[in-house]
This record gives C-alpha cells, structure tokens and sequence, in this order.
C-alpha cells in the first residue's frame, strides 16, 4: 500500500478488464507521470496481447497474478457483475480501486465494497467519468452561487453493438442520475420514472422524472432508439438558462432578463481535456494524498440506488460470471 511519505516514488498500478473502457485505462495510466503500469489482466488473451505488444507492460490471465506482481492501485473495468468480487479481492490486498460505473450489480454489493474499503482505509473511487467532462464542469461553474429551478438531460443513441442485459437506466441514466445530484448537490426524493422495452430484453427507452430534496426538478430522456448520439444539458436558474452540448463540448448562457423580453448570451470558456484522463489524475492523486476522491464510492451508491428504484427493484436477475482467477 502507498503510504503519504512515498510521494516520489511511481505509484504502481494495474488494470483489470480490457475491453472498450478497460484499453483506454491501461492507455491513459500509461502515458500519467508518476505512474508505473505494472500489469493488466483478462481472461480473453487477445486482448491481454493487444494492450501489451502497445503498451509493453506485464499481462496476466488472473487478477491473482496481477496482484501478485506488486500494485498499489487497481482500476476495475471488467463487466458490472464482477466489479464486487474483484474489488473485494484487490481491497482484502491492501489495494485501492477505482471501478468503472456502476459501482456493482446491487445496493448491497456496493455497500459491501464501501465498507471493506472504509476498514481497510482505502481510497475507493467510482468512475463516473462524465463529471471530468469539461463541458460538464464548465456548466457546474456556471451554476456556483446559482438557485437552480430545473435540469434536464438528454442521453439518447442508436443500440450498443454488443447488446448485454442491462437497460438504458443502468448503463446510460445513470450517468445523469449522477450528474443531476452533483450539479444541485442535493440527494434524489421523489422519483417518477417510465420505461418500456422496445426492441431489447431490458428497458431501451427511458423517461425519469425526479425532485430533489432541496425542490430541484429534474428529468432525464435516454434510449437506444436514436440514429443519431445526442447528450445535452439544459439548466434553468433563478437567473441564467444553461445549455451545454456534451459532445460537441459548446455551453451557452442565457442571462440578464429584461421586462422587454430581451435577455444576454454568452458562450462559456471549456477547457480541452480527456475526461477519463482527468478522472485518473484525480484517482492517482487521492491515493497519494489520502485525501477523499473527486466521486466518492457513496455517490457511486446513492446514483445505483436511484437507478435500481427507476427499474423498480433493487437487484438484477444477471447470471453471476466467475472473477478472474477463480
Ligand atoms: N464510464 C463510462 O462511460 C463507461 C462506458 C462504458 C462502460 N463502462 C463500464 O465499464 C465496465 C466495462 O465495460 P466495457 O464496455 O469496457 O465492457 P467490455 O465488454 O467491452 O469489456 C469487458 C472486458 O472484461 C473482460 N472480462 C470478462 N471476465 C473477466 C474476468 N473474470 N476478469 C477480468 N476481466 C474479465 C472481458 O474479456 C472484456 O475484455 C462496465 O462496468 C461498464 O458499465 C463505463
């Protein structure tokens, strides 16, 4: 485990899962200073042999034998419904983690992995890697000091290649589950959510409407019924009118009513940057200073929570997958 006093030594890291998520981790964690990409491990060694003849680092068929190889921190990008037992593996070893969102498959998995983090004094991290999207942090700039009235979401696109068997709510809402407690830095109450399965197993379409604790409105279109991929931000305040485009990263305020019903505008000033590159840094930087992380595992929780409310139930019927090693 690192500990505060080694600062100028390379934290040493590994990642488990290669997939689509996992090989952009391994890539980004590569290029970090003050970072070793000590290994990374996948059952499917095609992929194991992708990331390392690009990489050059160590890859391993088990998350034992990357573990065994000596890391400090582990990102976790292997399917949902292993994310609690290898958590709880790499946290029973004195590793910190950061697991790709959903944080797990139920509220209690994610409940246990917060409480073996917090005994063991770990960093725990949860990647909702829209946060680090500069776009998204140019509006929540924008809405400091701001009463906000109402937020409203769109995450909407065609179907994933690789269908799996879990719905827009779990895969797509519950970024902007996330993103709406963040922005009003309030927690969910009410919530009226409607879902319909169109073409998939799981629900593919979604409209979920909620109210926050602190009397925010907030609604969140998403499906996999669209041709096009479309993630907007509209805000309203007491005082501006927020527009964000997440993928084209452009924001927009609208400010300064008059009784005339002229109003000024301007664009907002949005950083370039890799969100999941920034994510990592944040990552890499509460292990180092133990301090609390950028997404802490309870947001993590409480975004799952909501979510799992939405589909009306608080666990899912998936088959279990064996962990790596097992
Ligand atoms: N933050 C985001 O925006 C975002 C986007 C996509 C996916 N995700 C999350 O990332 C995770 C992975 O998603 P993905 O789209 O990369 O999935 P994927 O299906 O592309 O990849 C999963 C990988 O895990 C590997 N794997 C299977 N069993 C394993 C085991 N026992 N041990 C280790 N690895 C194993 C598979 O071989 C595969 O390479 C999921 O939790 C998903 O929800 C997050």
């Amino acid at each position: 485990m690192i500990s505060m006093t080694d600062g100028a030594k390379p934290l040493r890291v590994g990642v488990v899962g290669l997939g689509v998520m996992g090989k952009n981790h391994a890539r980004v964690l590569d290029e970090l200073p003050g970072v070793t990409l000590v290994g990374v491990a996948d059952p499917d060694g095609v992929q194991v042999e992708f990331v390392t003849s690009r990489l050059g680092c160590a890859g391993f068929s088990t998350l034992d034998a990357l573990m065994d190889a000596g890391i400090d921190a582990l990102t976790i990008a292997a399917p949902t419904q292993l994310h609690t037992q290898i958590a709880l593996q790499a946290i029973a070893r004195g590793i910190h983690v950061l697991i790709e969102k959903p944080i797990a498959q139920t509220v209690e998995d994610g409940q246990r992995i917060l409480d073996a983090a917090s005994r063991a004094g770990l960093t725990l991290m949860v990647g909702h890697v829209e946060r680090f999207n500069p776009a998204v942090q140019s509006i929540k700039q924008a809405l400091a000091g701001e009463d906000i009235l109402s937020i409203q979401i769109t995450r909407v696109g065609p179907f994933p290649p690789r269908m799996s068997d879990i719905g827009v709510v779990i895969d797509l809402a519950v970024h902007d589950i996330d993103l709406i407690r963040w922005f009003t830095g309030s927690e969910i109450q009410d919530i009226q959510p409607q879902t319909n399965s169109i073409h998939a197993a799981r629900e593919d379409i979604a409209l979920l409407q909620f109210r926050t604790v602190s009397g925010v409105l907030a609604h969140i279109n998403t499906n996999w019924l669209t041709p096009f991929k479309a993630r907007t931000v509209h805000v309203a305040t007491r005082n501006k009118y927020i527009t964000g485009d997440l993928i084209t990263r452009q924001v927009t305020e609208c400010f300064d009513y008059k009784p005339d019903g002229s109003y000024s505008m301007r664009h907002l000033s949005v950083a370039y940057a890799e969100p999941l590159r920034a994510e990592l840094v944040a990552f890499i930087d509460a292990v180092r200073t133990g301090k609390a992380p950028a997404v802490l595992g309870t947001d993590g929780l409480a975004s799952l929570d909501i979510a799992m409310r939405c589909l009306g139930d608080r666990g899912q019927s998936a088959p279990k997958l064996a962990a790596a090693g097992e």
